[in-house]
């Protein structure tokens, strides 16, 4: 039932329309009988990139950009930071519940059931140039796992589902590991089921010659931390991929991997990657003025700044900032932290940015860490990708549940030209020329 009416009044018809409101939303379908004359297609909205259209319901995650909230299944992000472990909050994603210990010690077992990959998977990922980017190659070896489970494509049965969501939770750190190996022509290790989830990624990232690789107590959970930061984040570029792909009942590894390609673009999970290299760019402190003077001048943008949704300071980044001081004294201080700071004071004090509601994202501080843990920019994002896995697939599975599913297909307005003739390949210049003369 509707909570209230919309009534919209048709200035060339004088006709009245009583639209039905629910959860503060129109259905779109309700503004089609508004029509000039009955011949007419009907009314549209027009909402480029999606600014105030709900492509769902959803339970999973709360935003309110105002006031810079994130809440997982109506868990503050801030305790699932403090007090969980990653595979915990993955838990706490797919089922709406957080596990009792029980079933977090079965469900962690689940996990690293399905750590390993196929053998061949290897020879795939060794046929990569060796500077290749590892996004590419996850992208890549995520759609490949589509060819390794053809049961995949069963994605009415929900036992199913729960099978790819396990192995995609557990494969995806693997074959993050070995595209950051391939570049750097290490063999690919095994996975060590007796570490946890993020023990577990370090250990195939850097396990060199020693029989036992010991990863650091502190990195480990500062990885775990920022898994969870990045674990969802509802309907952003990548999970609209994710979803408007398995719309079309398509397995879940390609629609992952789709949702990794949208991950990649530097306006979404690339901008950290890219940050760094701003931060490179920029070199020293007194260089800040003049870049900010060249983003105010829209000659650039400021990375790992703004947000579609957060109008104020998202709180994924209050989180980092202060990880960030945990990593360093393990890894010394990245000198690049002065200059980040220095720029999100700069800019937090600056007209442009104040109007705008311009504040540091999740992005503009995650790499900093990433880079003193030892990570190359190139990887950034990659991590970003296993974080956000979880997410994926929380919503691929909401979505295939949903009895309102249909497949993603939005309209467009057709601003082309009107139905002409054909004309002949020898007749078209002559003819061309004579059209736009
Ligand atoms: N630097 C400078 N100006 C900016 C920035 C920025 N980072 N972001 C937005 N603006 C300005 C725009 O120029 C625009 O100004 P105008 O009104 O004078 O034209 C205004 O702020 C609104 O910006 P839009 O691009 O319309 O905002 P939108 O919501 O479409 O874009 C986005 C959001 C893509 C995140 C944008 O802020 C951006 O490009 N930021 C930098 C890239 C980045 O950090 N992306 C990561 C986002 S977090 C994530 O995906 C995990």
């Amino acid at each position: 039932m509707p909570e209230r009416k919309l009534r919209v009044r048709d200035t060339a018809t004088d006709e009245t329309y009583e639209l039905g409101v629910k959860h503060s939303a129109i259905r779109a379908l309700d503004i089609r009988p508004i029509k000039k004359d009955p011949d007419e297609f009907g009314m549209l909205s027009y909402d480029p990139g999606y600014t105030n259209t709900a492509s769902c319901t959803s339970r999973i995650t709360y935003i309110d950009g105002d006031k810079g909230i994130l809440r997982y299944r109506g868990y503050p992000i801030e305790q699932l930071a403090e007090n969980c472990s990653y595979t915990e909050v993955c838990y706490l994603l797919l089922y709406g519940e957080l596990p009792t210990s029980s079933e977090l010690t079965a469900w962690n077992r689940e996990i690293v059931d399905h750590t390993m990959v196929h053998e061949n998977m290897k020879k795939f990922l060794d046929g990569f140039r060796y500077d290749a980017h590892p996004m590419g190659m996850l992208i890549s070896s995520v759609a490949a796992m589509s060819t390794y489970y053809p049961d995949s494509k069963n994605v009415q049965s929900r036992t199913n589902r729960r099978l790819q969501q396990l192995r995609l939770i557990g494969k995806v750190p693997t074959l993050a590991a070995y595209a950051y190996r391939h570049s750097r022509g290490l063999p690919f290790p095994q996975p060590d089921n007796e570490f946890s989830y993020s023990e577990n990624f370090m250990n195939m990232l850097w396990r060199m010659t020693e029989a036992r690789y010991q990863p650091n107590p502190t990195l480990a959970r500062a990885l775990d931390v920022l898994f969870i930061l990045h674990a969802d984040h509802e309907q952003n570029c990548s999970t609209s991929t994710m979803r408007t792909v398995g719309s079309s009942e398509a397995d879940p590894y390609v629609s992952l991997s789709a949702a990794c390609g949208a991950l990649y673009g530097p306006l979404h999970g690339g901008a950290n990657e890219a940050v760094l290299t701003m931060l490179d760019e920029i070199g020293t402190l007194d260089k800040i003025p003049r870049f900010i003077k060249e983003v105010k001048e829209g000659e650039r943008r400021l990375m790992g700044f703004g947000h579609r949704v957060y109008k104020n300071y998202d709180p994924r980044a209050k989180i980092i900032s202060e990880i960030a001081e945990q990593v360093f004294e393990v890894t010394g201080r990245n000198p690049k932290i002065e200059l980040a700071k220095e720029l999100e004071r700069i800019a937090l004090e600056d007209d442009y940015f104040v109007k705008r509601r311009l504040y540091p994202n999740v992005d503009f501080y995650s790499g900093i860490i990433y880079e003193a843990m030892g990570f190359k920019p190139e990887m950034f994002t990659v991590l970003f990708a296993i974080g956000r896995t979880v997410g994926w697939l929380a919503h691929w599975d909401e979505l295939m549940e949903d009895p309102e599913r249909r497949i993603a297909r939005p309209r467009q307005l057709y601003l082309g030209p009107e139905e002409r003739e054909f004309v002949p390949i020898l007749e078209r210049l002559g003819r061309m020329k004579h059209e736009r003369s």
